[in-house]
């Protein structure tokens, strides 16, 4: 089993390193590791965030451990050019238009919660986002209007296959867990998000022991800091669902705790935590890890077959978290690397 190490920029290096020093210790028969540049770092060394090279090394692996991207120093680039680019292209190459973001709270982290303890305790759910299409792919660009204003513009649209696809993920994802899905959307004022309500209603008939409904992304958002818990699946589009997520790793403690899968259609995925580089934090030594690691248990789980690694891992990221370790953006004042420490200590 090959796995794909792409650390990129910011943060991204410094919790890879704790997530791979915590699949090493695993010891797991027949993994290699292959590393290589990606986002800001890749442009700076090469010309290009999302070389070749990259792209082959991710299409050739069994998996894709992934930090994050984003550079300070590059947000004047050509578009195209721009650190970003590289985890669009390779969520759109690798055809990974499935993205499941678990956001389930540990009894430990109650206090680090942006709600109180009692609301924040209740939450337990997977975020299933769209990962290729939306506002993120359509058509875009700047013009002049005829009054030599100038104007920017994102086409958002979704099509119908495009919206069944993720829907059965959704459906499927709560078929697992406790037959509910909320489904999320913009339908009172989108063209878009009426074919989605519209598909997803479709879908449902596949799915007749799940429990759907609706709601609009204003109300979600709000939902989410009024009673996370009454949520078990939500099912949304790209623009949503990155907005929802990163509100709901706050009702969970830190954005350093949410990890992520990013799948196609055969398992093969992309992992990665929701966060981004940080740059007002790296090099610090201040960077979460456990949302990499996570994503390092999602990635035995779903692409490499080894749910009981998988189990060990979060078992030991709640075993490290019970000790008492806490990063400052949990509050307390522990590094990176010994958060990682912790968690390679309570590995069983
Ligand atoms: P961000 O997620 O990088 O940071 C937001 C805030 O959360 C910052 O204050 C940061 O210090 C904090 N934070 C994030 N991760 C943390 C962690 N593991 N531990 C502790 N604190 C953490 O979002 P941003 O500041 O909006 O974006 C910074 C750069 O990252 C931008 O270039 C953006 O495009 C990029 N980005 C990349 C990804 C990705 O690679 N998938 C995701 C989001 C943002
Ligand atoms: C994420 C990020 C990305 C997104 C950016 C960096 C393109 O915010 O992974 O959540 O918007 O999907
Ligand atoms: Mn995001």
């Amino acid at each position: 089993m090959l796995i794909a190490l792409l650390p990129g920029d910011g943060i991204g290096p410094e919790v890879i390193a704790e997530a791979r020093r915590v699949l090493e210790a695993l010891a797991l028969p027949g993994i290699i590791f292959e590393e290589a540049p990606v986002g800001g770092a890749a442009y700076k060394a090469s010309g290009h965030p999302l070389p070749q090279a990259t792209l082959d090394l991710a299409k050739r692996a069994d998996a894709i451990l992934f930090g994050a991207v984003g550079d300070p120093d590059c947000d004047a680039l050509e578009r195209h050019l721009r650190p970003e680019q590289a985890i669009l292209g390779l969520r759109k190459e690798l055809e990974l238009f499935a993205n499941l973001r678990p956001a389930t709270l540990f009894p430990e982290l109650a206090d680090a919660s942006a709600l109180r303890p009692e609301v924040a305790r209740q939450i337990d759910m997977v975020i299933v986002r769209e990962l290729n299409g939306d506002v993120y792919f359509g058509e875009k660009g700047m013009r002049q209007t005829v009054d030599g204003k100038r104007e920017g513009y994102d086409i958002m649209s979704y099509n119908e296959d495009e919206v069944r696809r993720i829907a059965r993920v959704g459906f499927e994802t709560a078929m697992a867990r406790s037959k509910k899905l909320c489904s999320v959307d913009k339908a009172n004022v989108l063209e878009t998000s009426q074919l989605w309500r519209d598909v997803v209603i479709e879908t449902a008939q596949e799915f007749p022991e799940v429990e759907l409904s609706h709601m609009y992304v204003d109300n979600a958002a709000m939902q989410l800091v009024r009673n996370p818990g009454q949520f078990d699946v939500i099912v949304t589009g790209n623009l949503f669902g990155d907005i929802l997520s990163d509100q709901a790793s706050m009702c969970v403690g830190s954005i350093g705790m949410l990890p992520s899968a990013s799948l196609d259609s055969n398992q093969k995925g992309l992992y990665e935590p929701i966060h981004g580089s940080a740059p007002d934090i790296a090099g610090q030594g201040k960077a979460n890890p456990l949302a990499t690691i996570l994503s390092a248990a999602m990635m035995l789980r779903y692409s490499l077959g080894q749910a009981e690694a998988a189990d060990r891992i979060e078992a030991a990221v709640a075993a490290a978290l019970a000790a008492g370790v806490r990063s400052p953006d949990l509050g307390g004042s522990h590094s990176t690397r010994e958060m990682g420490d912790a968690v390679l200590a309570a590995l069983t």
